[in-house]
Formats: C-alpha cells, sequence, structure tokens
C-alpha cells in the first residue's frame, strides 16, 4: 500500500466493479478519456479491471485504487503500466468527477512516480492523452513531465509526455530544500 496526506493506495477488488463504474468510468468526462470509442460499459469496465489483476500478477506492479481518506470512498484509479505491448511504463490516472479540481490527480501520481521511480527503480516513465484533454495535460505538466511529440496509439493521435527518474529526483530534491528553507523563516 501507498499513502499521501488525503489518499490510501490500495488494490482493486471484484467488489470495486460497481461503484467504480456507477461514480467513476461511466462519467462522459472520464470515459473519454479512457476509451476510443468515448463511452464505457459496465462489460468493458469489467474488463478494464482484470487486465489491471492480471498486470499485477505478471509484472508485480500496477494501477491502484485510490481511497478518499475523510470518507473512506473509492475516488479514482492511479498507476503504472505498460504501454501496450512496448516496455514504456505509462503512468494513468482517473478521478470521480464529484472531487475535481482539488489538486488530488497532482498528489495521487507524484506518489505513484515517486513509487516508480525511487522502489521500481524505473529509469523513466511516460505518459499519454487526447490533445484536447487539457486537463490531463495540465497534471503532467504539474509532475514535470515534458511533451515530447504525438504519437499513434490505439488508432487515435495521442501527446507523449515522459519524465526522467534524474529529473524527478533534482526537481523533488529544490523544492524539498525550498520547503525546509521556508520552514526556518
Ligand atoms: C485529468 C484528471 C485526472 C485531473 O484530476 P484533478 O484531481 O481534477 O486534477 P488536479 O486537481 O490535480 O489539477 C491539476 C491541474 O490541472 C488543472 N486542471 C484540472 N482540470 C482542469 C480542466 N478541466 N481545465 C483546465 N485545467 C484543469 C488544475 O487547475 C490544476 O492546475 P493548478 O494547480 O495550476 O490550478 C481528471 O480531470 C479526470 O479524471 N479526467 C478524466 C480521466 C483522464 O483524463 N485521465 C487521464 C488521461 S488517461
Amino acid at each position: 500500500m501507498l499513502k499521501s496526506p488525503r489518499l490510501i493506495f490500495r488494490h482493486f477488488f471484484p467488489a470495486d466493479l460497481n461503484q467504480l463504474y456507477q461514480e467513476i468510468y461511466s462519467h462522459p468526462g472520464v470515459a473519454r478519456a479512457l476509451s476510443p470509442t468515448g463511452s464505457l460499459t459496465f462489460e468493458q469496465t469489467t474488463q478494464i479491471l482484470h487486465r489491471r489483476l492480471d498486470h499485477w500478477q505478471k509484472h508485480g506492479f500496477g494501477v491502484w485504487a485510490l481511497v478518499y481518506k475523510q470518507n473512506q470512498q473509492l475516488v479514482g484509479h492511479c498507476g503504472l503500466h505498460y504501454l501496450g505491448d512496448t516496455s514504456e511504463v505509462e503512468l494513468t490516472y482517473a478521478i470521480n468527477p464529484f472531487y475535481w479540481r482539488q489538486g488530488l490527480a497532482t498528489e495521487a501520481a507524484s506518489t505513484v512516480l515517486r513509487w516508480g521511480f525511487d522502489t521500481l527503480k524505473l529509469q523513466q516513465i511516460v505518459a499519454v492523452t487526447s490533445p484536447e484533454n487539457v486537463a490531463s495535460r495540465c497534471v503532467m505538466q504539474k509532475l514535470g513531465m515534458k511533451y515530447e511529440k504525438n504519437i499513434e496509439y490505439a488508432a487515435t493521435e495521442v501527446v507523449y509526455y515522459s519524465l526522467q527518474s534524474k529529473t524527478f529526483k533534482s526537481e523533488t530534491f529544490k523544492s524539498e530544500s525550498h520547503l525546509s528553507e521556508h520552514s526556518f523563516d
């Protein structure tokens, strides 16, 4: 398990399926980002959940369920998985729309990046999204990820961002030393 100030990261259970679909993946703003067709059925959500569980079993890392500490509700997903059939590791996230614009995606994703670089010892993490997904691109930029190119993924054009371990560590070091400077003010 991972933790951040407002979130607990745990594995998904089959029992999460109804809530994951009804409160998160069936929302058009989330489905548009997760599916090339722009919508997700309950069956497709079931398949996504199974693929996530398989990924954890095969590779020892994957996508976490996000639980909001204050009310113990499932509020989204965030984690790492292989990008299609490449050897690149992709950061993915989605938040229940009721909780948007509160910094939760940034909080979850920065915790996952730290896990990826420090614990999994990855050298690079990438992220892709549709060019129009302003919210997701904002999160990537806030995390220090750099836009590199447009690529075709799952038969659609996406923007491709990346972050190197050494860049993440030096940025984290700078922001932490900045915070500690302020704590002496
Ligand atoms: C992308 C998503 C996860 C962002 O979640 P969130 O918790 O609202 O994001 P944050 O609150 O951490 O916001 C991060 C930054 O993005 C900005 N932002 C968030 N949503 C925005 C929007 N719709 N338009 C413009 N900026 C936006 C925030 O203002 C913030 O920047 P700031 O701190 O400078 O103000 C959420 O919109 C979502 O679940 N979308 C559907 C799934 C998705 O797109 N996943 C990623 C692609 S696969």
